[in-house]
């Protein structure tokens, strides 16, 4: 059994450290990513990302994107490429997966390094005292510890999504997908959530602050 600071959400994880490289086409283009021992998925991009990768939309113009729980970077960075003009925010708590972060941009965003912004911490903790609201934010949730962290994000949402904004989300069917769906509608009857799609035992969500019709 590994030990909890083997688990890839630790601040410190203490795996002994090994670096690898994957490559992996998205939204048809050709990604390279710099992944480590300690780090969510780091032999292989995971499935429920690649599906919502496949699937986010993707807001164009100058807006504010934020990829939560950035892991090694494969949401934020295809963020990055797709809407050349936004600024892009990523968060972890792994101290890791934020160096493969910040490899993952030298490698394939080189010349975009001034709009992407790069933080360690606790989901939206990073973000206290500045007055940043976003467009668009997307996490594939480590829900495998459980799911009440993840839950009690929907809470600090308003906060830090602009009024228009969006909250785009993968869950394992088989990881509480049903109930999350149940759960925040009847938590939050005002907003709206929604399933985008169903692929390979995954669910895509959007959840949004107000009905968009
Ligand atoms: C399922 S992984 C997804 C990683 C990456 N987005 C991907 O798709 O490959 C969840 C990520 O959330 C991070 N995480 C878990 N709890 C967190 C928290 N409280 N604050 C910030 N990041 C957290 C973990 O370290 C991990 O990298």
């Amino acid at each position: 059994m590994p030990s909890k600071k083997d688990h890839y959400s630790s601040r410190f994880p203490d795996a002994q450290l090994k670096v690898f490289t994957i490559s992996e086409s998205l939204r048809r283009h050709l990604y390279i990513f710099k992944t480590t021992t300690g780090v969510f998925s780091y032999k292989k991009l995971d499935l429920g990302t690649k599906i919502l990768i496949t699937h986010m939309d993707i807001p164009q113009g100058s807006c504010s994107l934020l990829d939560l729980g950035c892991g090694y970077g494969p949401i934020g960075i295809v963020l990055a490429y797709e809407s050349p003009q936004s600024n892009i925010y990523f968060i972890d708590r792994n101290r890791r997966a934020i160096w493969c972060v910040r490899e993952n941009i030298k490698l394939n965003l080189p010349h975009s390094q001034d709009r992407l912004f790069v933080y360690a911490g606790d989901y939206f903790h990073p973000l206290k005292n500045k007055s940043v609201k976003f467009d668009s934010i997307y996490l594939n949730p480590a829900v495998r510890q459980g799911r009440q962290e993840f839950l009690d994000l929907f809470k600090e949402l308003p906060e830090y999504l602009k009024s228009n904004g969006f909250f785009e989300f993968v869950l394992r069917r088989k990881m509480g997908a049903e109930y999350v769906f149940n759960y925040l509608q009847q938590k939050y009857p005002s907003n709206h959530i929604h399933i985008k799609c169903k692929r390979s035992g995954y669910w895509v969500f959007r959840y949004s602050l107000s009905d968009e019709g």
